[in-house]
């Protein structure tokens, strides 16, 4: 493991390390707890893109390391006060597997973690996540919880919906669709309720819970926005803000899985079976359990 980024050295002992820092949800993250003055490592396969990502913002140590590595993590958490794992696998490729990602590693993380004396550890899962699922992805996300519960009792569980944000994936790709074609697929009949949510509000939540900002106290977090779409109005809402006329149609989910399998041989799958797993069930927080409200943020509706 090397820091590849000398200049960038923070020497404090009392960091949070953020693995997956140079994400879509981590390096909001990183900026988040940079903006609360916290140092930070934040720690990646590729750490050289976290420079490009908080420029203007306060130093901070980008640190290579693979979650699949057990030294590498033990290395990149030295002298951590807390530590979040915001790792994301969302196509198996060889040895990366949902199982391998999701569940072992994220249990070595957080074992690690813990042997490190770190004192809060946020795990990143997803709404959704379920350890009898018959979905390999969403299997692994729930036996993941588990695992790290086991490995770091105290960890916290934070479960995002379906994030939105400048460069999302999601919100995004049907923007693109409904400006580019006069007839939109549908998953299924396009029943599925989704609840996205802004993506800088899971992080300044995830940054609440690290930082020990937050009196709530809880072991797993649900972070969806304020308003429930199905998917179909979700897709009729952005072509009438986007004044685009688009005629939507049902396609089955069978069609979609084959569909998935091909477009993962692409080198950055526009569509993975994952994706098509989750969009089978509805996608929004429990009733039950607490999200951004309970951590004192208001969730701005993704029209904004
Ligand atoms: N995006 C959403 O809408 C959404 C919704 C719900 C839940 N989530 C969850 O939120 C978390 C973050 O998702 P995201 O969309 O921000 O993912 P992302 O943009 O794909 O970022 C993933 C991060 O993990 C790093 N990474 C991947 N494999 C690694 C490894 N083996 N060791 C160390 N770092 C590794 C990546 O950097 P390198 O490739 O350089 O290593 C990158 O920094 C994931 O758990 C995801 O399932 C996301």
């Amino acid at each position: 493991m090397t820091n590849q980024h000398g200049r960038n050295d923070v020497a404090s002992e009392n960091i949070v390390t953020v693995f997956g820092g140079t994400g879509f949800l981590g390096r909001r993250i990183v900026s988040r707890l940079l903006d609360k003055g916290v140092d930070i490592r934040a720690a990646s396969r590729h750490p050289h893109q976290t420079l490009e990502n908080a420029s203007g913002k306060r130093p901070f140590q980008p640190i290579e390391a693979d979650i699949l590595d057990r030294s590498s993590i033990a290395a990149a958490l030295a002298g951590s006060r807390a530590a979040v794992n915001a790792v994301s696998l969302y196509v198996e490729r060889g040895e990366q597997t949902f199982k391998r990602v999701h569940v072992e590693a994220a249990a070595d993380l957080a074992t690690a973690s813990r042997k490190a004396g770190v004192e809060r550890f946020v795990h990143i899962s997803g709404i959704g996540s379920d350890p009898n699922s018959r979905s390999d992805y969403i299997r692994a996300r729930g036996r993941g919880e588990e695992a790290v519960k086991a490995a770091f009792p105290g960890a916290v569980i934070v479960r995002p919906a379906v994030m939105a944000g400048p460069d999302d994936a999601f919100i995004t790709t049907i923007v693109r669709l409904v400006r580019l074609l006069p007839i939109y697929p549908l998953f299924g009949e396009g029943d599925t309720r989704l609840q996205p949510v802004h993506v800088g509000e899971v992080a300044e939540a995830v940054s609440r819970l690290v930082s020990g900002q937050s009196a709530a106290d809880a072991s797993i977090f649900e972070c969806a926005g304020p308003r429930i779409y199905s998917y179909r109005d979700l897709v009729r809402e952005i072509a009438t803000q986007l004044n685009a006329r688009v005629r939507l149609v049902p396609v089955p989910f069978a069609l979609w899985h084959i569909l998935a399998t091909a477009a993962e041989f692409l080198p950055a799958a526009p569509l993975t079976r994952n994706q098509v797993d989750l969009m089978r069930r509805d996608n929004v927080a429990a009733s039950d359990l607490p999200g951004l409200e309970e951590l004192g943020i208001q969730p701005r509706g993704i029209e904004e």
